[in-house]
């Protein structure tokens, strides 16, 4: 097989994961361009990675014949138009997490890429966590017995770029952030049930001064066939990346800690380098991640997606997926501002997911 020809949009954090990941699965994907607005980062990165072409304008990435599909990782409130313009450009499209800020918005990118021929895959790594998927392959082949509850928490002390924190930009706080992990993940392993109701708790405890958004979520999912979540988000935890699964049945139960229990038990007194994202420190005890691409299933991804663009495998994670996470996150939102349960399906009252819970908190 060819490889697929990629051009990246974005030219930073998730951009250097995904060049990284496609280096990884080089024979079925090569990134040939990067589009980047600002400054000399588009060139940098370029050199960085060794990718032929930079851009300024993601457009004149676009206008590239030989490009046959684009990963998005700019911010979240130019998914839509980034993917509308790449449909019409005939590219398969590669979206980062959430989908998009809106429902509207989601429908728009499902139509425009059908309409194109188009694929739009909707880039969720969770679904290619090698922990986390032996944890499913045990769970599908009985081990655990009837599965009624997964646990899914992602945490950090908040993210690198200012335009997270400006609720207009992003859509949310760390519910939608990190919680459309974990609602992903979630309804995936379970082979993907109708979603029935959610109930959420969010609040802003340590962030206050510099956002609107929430920093800390727990958030309660209920799935048609007797199963519910229970996703736990955070922007204001401490300690660098958090990330784990607890999956329990009638007859068994698995417990996967994604990143200390990959890592290695280390103390120092001056430093390691590196030990994972967001770690502001590396002296004194700490617990450097290995591979740390390939133990969350970014290379999987991307080769996953290599094979759906050639018709070798049916995308596990498309567009209507991300629509059913911004669904459930913008009802998770809703049941926060209300105090109660919010029963699905959910239409939106408001131009943006985290809007549903400030409005009403401030009403
Ligand atoms: N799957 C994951 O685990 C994961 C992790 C981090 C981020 N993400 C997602 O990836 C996306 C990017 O996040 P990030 O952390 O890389 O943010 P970032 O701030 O580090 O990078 C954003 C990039 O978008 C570029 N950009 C802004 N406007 C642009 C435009 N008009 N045209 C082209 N590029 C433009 C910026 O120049 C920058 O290079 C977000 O949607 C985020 O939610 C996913």
């Amino acid at each position: 097989m060819k490889p697929i020809s990629v051009g990246i949009i974005g030219s930073q954090f998730q951009a250097d994961c995904h060049a990284a990941s496609i280096a990884m699965v080089r024979s079925e994907m090569q990134v040939v361009a990067v589009a980047s607005p600002t400054g000399n980062h588009a060139a940098s990165f370029a050199h960085r990675h060794r990718i032929p072409e930079y851009h300024m304008d993601y457009r004149d990435l676009l206008a590239d014949a030989a490009i046959e599909a684009v990963t998005i990782t700019a911010p979240n409130s130019l998914h839509c138009e980034m993917t509308l313009a790449a449909a019409a450009a005939g590219k398969h499209v590669i979206c980062e997490k959430p989908l998009c800020v809106t429902l509207n918005e989601a429908d728009t990118m499902i139509d425009a890429c059908k309409r194109h021929g188009v694929l739009l895959m909707y880039a969720e790594e969770l679904l290619f966590t090698p922990k986390y998927l032996k944890a499913k392959q045990m769970a599908d082949s009985g081990a655990f017995g009837k599965v009624h509850l997964i646990k899914q928490s992602e945490k950090h002390f908040g993210p690198h770029s200012e335009w997270f924190w400006d609720v207009d930009r992003s859509g949310g706080g760390a519910l939608l952030d990190l919680g459309c992990h974990g609602i992903a993940f979630a309804h995936w392993f379970l082979n993907k049930p109708k979603l029935r109701s959610v109930v959420s708790h969010l609040g802003t405890y340590v962030h206050g001064s510099k956002t609107q958004a929430d920093d800390e979520a727990v958030t309660v999912l209920e799935f048609d066939g007797g199963c519910f979540a229970l996703i736990e988000n955070s922007w204001a935890r401490r300690g660098g990346m958090d990330d784990r699964v607890e999956i329990y049945g009638e007859g068994g139960l698995t417990i996967a800690n994604l990143l200390m229990g990959n890592a290695l038990t280390t103390y120092s007194e001056y430093g390691v380098g590196y030990a994972v994202e967001k770690a502001p420190t590396t002296t004194g005890w700490t617990y450097p991640v290995f591979e740390e691409a390939w133990n969350y299933g970014f290379p999987q991804e991307m080769q996953h997606f290599a094979r759906c663009i050639r018709g070798l495998e049916v995308c596990q994670t498309t567009g209507e997926d991300g629509r059913l996470v911004l669904e459930a996150v913008y009802a998770a939102y809703a049941s926060a501002g209300m105090g109660r349960r919010v029963q699905f399906p959910f239409t939106p009252t408001q131009p943006l997911p985290i809007a549903e819970w400030l409005s009403r908190r401030e009403a």
